[in-house]
């Protein structure tokens, strides 16, 4: 048995026990003698885990909010959907690595977690800023059956969706900035990077990179962010967990994507992304690809576009992003 298939096994066995497990059941379970259990458990103690040990057994007494690969595979084996997962402690962009790991294979559904970023990447080549331990850095890969069209276009709103959902699980009111950015009281929350490639007008993957500002105070961000960024923290006033965090983002972001491949768009989405998208009825000024275009953001298609009103014409917008008018 490999090392980190070892610790992963551990690891579900405690994760999936609500009470003591014998050394002895842990020891049959995983063909170990009971010394070699308990040296898995002190390897798990030194790692930061809080195993308790007893005449009973041995228990985790609370769930640490860090990651590795094997916690995360350990945890999220109760998900009820399969997924991979792939951790660093540090790399330049999750999304550069999803996109690496796409070109060799890696399978959909493959979330690519990293606690620090050292080139972090935003939309319209800004950077994006995270801090180790206190933010939510991921990319999820997934290969869709789709090929080019008007229900790729919606793409970024449905992530939008499903990050503004988690949040609400966790007690939190956001809304949804056209195309994607995740607010609360007007200010940036979450930052999501939808990048992807193409063959021949077929989607070969899609990396979903999503950066969300959980335990930072206001200290915590430049300067120049301090005025448009929050946090989870600074929003509801408490800490949250960043594993339990990702649990409900995954749970979301699996619904929402599966509703959206099999509908090839919003549809069944669209009624729940209206009620949360607060760019509607406001003046906006859109930056897309070829132009700068100012007016009133007067509803969303469903295919994912904006329809501005330009004073008495009417323009419909696929790819963009709101500025300051
Ligand atoms: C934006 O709002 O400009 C998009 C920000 C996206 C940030 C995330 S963090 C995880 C993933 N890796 C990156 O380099 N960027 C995305």
């Amino acid at each position: 048995m490999s090392r980190s298939f070892l610790e992963i096994k551990v690891l579900e066995a405690l994760l999936n026990s609500q009470d003591w497990v014998s050394g002895e059941e842990l020891a049959d379970q995983l063909s170990l003698s009971r010394v070699a259990v308990w040296k898995e458990m002190e390897k798990l103690k030194s790692r930061g885990f809080p195993v308790a040990s007893s005449r009973k057994g041995y228990r985790l007494l609370e769930l640490p909010d860090v990651f590795s690969r094997e916690y995360l595979e350990a945890y999220f084996s109760r998900l009820p959907f399969p997924m991979n997962f792939f951790y660093r402690d540090q790399v330049d962009s999750t999304n550069e690595w999803a996109k690496k790991e796409a070109l060799q294979g890696a399978p959909s559904w493959s979330l690519f977690v990293a606690e620090n970023q050292t080139r972090g990447k935003g939309r319209r080549g800004r950077s994006w800023f995270s801090l180790p331990g206190k933010s939510l850095t991921v990319s999820l890969l997934i290969r869709p059956a789709l090929s080019l069209g008007p229900g790729l276009t919606s793409l970024p709103l449905v992530c939008g969706l499903a990050v503004s959902l988690a949040l609400e699980e966790e007690g939190l009111k956001s809304g949804i900035k056209w195309p994607n950015d995740v607010l609360i009281g007007g200010k940036k929350l979450a930052g999501i990077l939808v990048e992807g490639d193409f063959e021949a007008e077929i989607l070969k993957y899609v990396v979903i990179g999503i950066g969300l500002n959980v335990n930072l105070s206001e200290g915590d961000f430049p300067q120049g962010l301090r005025l448009t960024a929050t946090s989870l923290l600074e929003a509801s006033g408490k800490k949250h967990h960043r594993l339990f965090l990702l649990e409900g983002l995954l749970n979301k972001l699996y619904r929402c994507l599966e509703k959206w491949e099999e509908e090839a768009g919003l549809a069944s989405l669209y009624s729940e992304l209206k009620k949360k998208l607060v760019t509607l009825g406001k003046r906006v000024k859109v930056v897309t690809p070829g132009e700068t275009l100012e007016g009133v953001a007067e509803n969303v298609d469903l295919d994912g576009s904006l329809w501005i009103d330009l004073g008495g014409k009417k323009r419909k917008v696929n790819w963009g992003e709101l500025v300051n008018p």
